[in-house]
């Protein structure tokens, strides 16, 4: 099987499975290359309450779990008795729709007698980017999603670093709370992004939070005073204009600091990866930044960046292939530290 600086997976192919949120997810993989990746989002049904509610997820999840596993069998070519192994997100996530995706897991392993594994989902997001290019060692991840913005010196597959982060909500929350303030859709990233088209990023002054030279972020300011710009502007505010300034906000706090990251560090190359690096703001600021200062810019196909069952397949593969497994008393875990971090 192919080897990418210290990483080696599996020959045979790996089933994930990924509950930790709002996406029900399944997927094959062989090594780094998808044979399926199956996502059922609930984006709809959390929309009526503005936000994930997590019992809902929870019980969304045993509903669409089995049909999702049905359909990434179907789709790979694969049966059940020809994975190498389950890798199965259980930390760090809503421990009520981890635990969905685990129980699923461990019947699989017993009933098949194969190994499985625990994945830590911000590990699967920041390896991502391997199944989308050869990314050179060490380099600096900029995470983003609704739960999290990190900042990680990424030295090798499974040392890692956290060099900054939030100190209060995510990027992605920043987006869904600002677009909420301004009466736009759920989930709110893509909301925004698309309602900043033709909107003048300059028109209104937002607040980017710390300042001075830190790895760190605060996003909370922001939002607030996206909520008082529409208070206080009401009828007369300029919704489009609005938006493209909160964007652009957030996209050049975010793009400054993962350059002063690589900066700090000695990082060849700067990899985007979770929900918010669809946004198309800041994958063009930080791919010229990257540029100007010769560092490779790699960020995985919007199906790899959200949420999706492949990242937790692609990791299992290569920590199964090292020998790594977990026994049925695997638990989930609400926060968990990267590993060999
Ligand atoms: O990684 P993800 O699918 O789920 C979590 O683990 O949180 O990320 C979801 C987040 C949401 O906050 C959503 O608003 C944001 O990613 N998002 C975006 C865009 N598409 C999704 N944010 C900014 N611009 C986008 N185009
Ligand atoms: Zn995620």
């Amino acid at each position: 099987m192919a080897v990418w600086a210290n990483v080696k997976y599996l020959h045979d192919p790996v089933l994930g499975i990924e509950t930790s949120c709002d996406e029900t997810s399944v997927a094959v993989v062989r090594g780094r290359n998808v044979l399926a990746n199956v996502v059922s989002s609930q984006a709809e049904l959390h929309r009526q309450w503005g936000g994930v509610v997590p019992e809902a997820a929870a019980r969304k999840h045993t509903e669409a779990l089995i049909p999702a596993l049905g359909t990434a069998l179907k789709i790979s070519g694969c049966a059940l008795p020809d994975m190498a192994g389950i890798g199965v997100a259980n930390r760090p996530g809503l421990v009520g729709a981890l635990s969905v995706g685990v129980s699923a897991a461990k019947a699989l392993s017993l009933a098949l007698a194969k190994p499985m594994v625990g994945i830590h989902h911000l590990e699967a997001h920041i390896l991502s980017s391997l199944m989308a290019a050869d990314v050179e060692f060490p380099h600096v991840c900029l995470l983003v999603s609704g739960g999290h913005t990190e900042l990680v010196f990424v030295k090798s597959a499974g040392e890692y670093k956290k060099l900054g982060g939030t100190i209060d909500d995510a990027a992605g929350e920043a987006f869904d709370k600002s677009a909420r303030a301004l009466g736009l859709g759920y989930p709110g990233g893509p909301a925004i992004q698309s309602a900043a088209e033709g909107g003048d990023d300059k028109k209104y002054k937002l607040p980017a939070g710390l300042r001075g030279p830190t790895l760190d972020f605060s996003f909370s300011g922001l939002k607030t005073a996206v909520l008082y710009l529409a208070r206080d502007e009401g009828e007369s505010l300029d919704v489009p204009s609005a938006a493209a300034s909160m964007e652009e906000t957030v996209a050049s706090v975010l793009a400054e600091r993962t350059l002063r990251a690589c900066e700090e560090t000695s990082a060849k190359a700067i990899t985007l990866v979770g929900g918010v690096a669809a946004n198309k703001r800041l994958r063009a600021k930080l791919k010229l930044l990257a540029s100007e200062r010769s560092h490779d810019f790699v960020t995985p196909p919007f199906d790899l960046c959200t949420d999706n069952a492949a990242m937790i397949a692609h990791v299992a593969s290569w920590r199964l292939a090292k020998g790594e497994t977990d026994d049925l008393r695997m638990d989930t875990l609400a926060s968990a530290a990267l590993p060999g971090g």
